[in-house]
């Protein structure tokens, strides 16, 4: 399955620098962008992004802007996704092992581009551990009456 990314303009270095990373392992990726350092705004790409691993035809994803806040807010809008920020490699394996977290999310202006390929590498190569942490996550969905 095809990884999702996304970012934003403070997020776009290190969307290229990941997808180099990426390549290297072999690993393939939809880029839904943005494309540039031009000042934008996160949630238009983090909406597709979403979107796409929603609906199964990407998974997992990884979301980067300047703090990692607003994308992954946007991100978790989303019913059907888990976005976790992530700054280093012992809360990238807990998000997965503990929260079946479905997109890493990446803060770009405090985090070394070093630290968040350990970060990526742990995040994509850790399983969710199920047990009582299904039954929580299975919780975290609103349902109609807000609960
Ligand atoms: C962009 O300047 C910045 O606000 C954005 O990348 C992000 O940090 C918002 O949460």
């Amino acid at each position: 399955m095809k990884i999702a990314l996304c970012s934003d303009h403070a997020g776009y270095e290190l969307k290229s620098i990941i997808e180099g990373y990426l390549e290297s392992q072999g690993r393939e990726f939809e880029d839904f962008g943005t494309h540039s350092t031009e000042s934008c705004d996160y949630p238009d790409f983090a909406h597709p992004a979403a979107l796409a691993v929603e609906e199964g035809r990407c998974y997992p994803g990884i979301a980067i802007c300047g703090t990692g806040n607003g994308i992954g807010m946007t991100l978790n809008k989303h019913q059907g996704v888990r976005a976790a920020l992530c700054w280093n490699v012992e809360i990238a394996k807990l998000a997965r092992q503990h929260n079946d977290a479905n997109v890493l999310v990446l803060p770009a202006r405090f985090i070394d581009p070093v630290t968040a390929l350990a970060v990526v590498d742990a995040f994509l190569n850790t399983s969710f551990e199920g047990g009582r942490h299904a039954r929580r996550i299975a919780k975290i969905p609103v349902d109609q009456s807000g609960c």
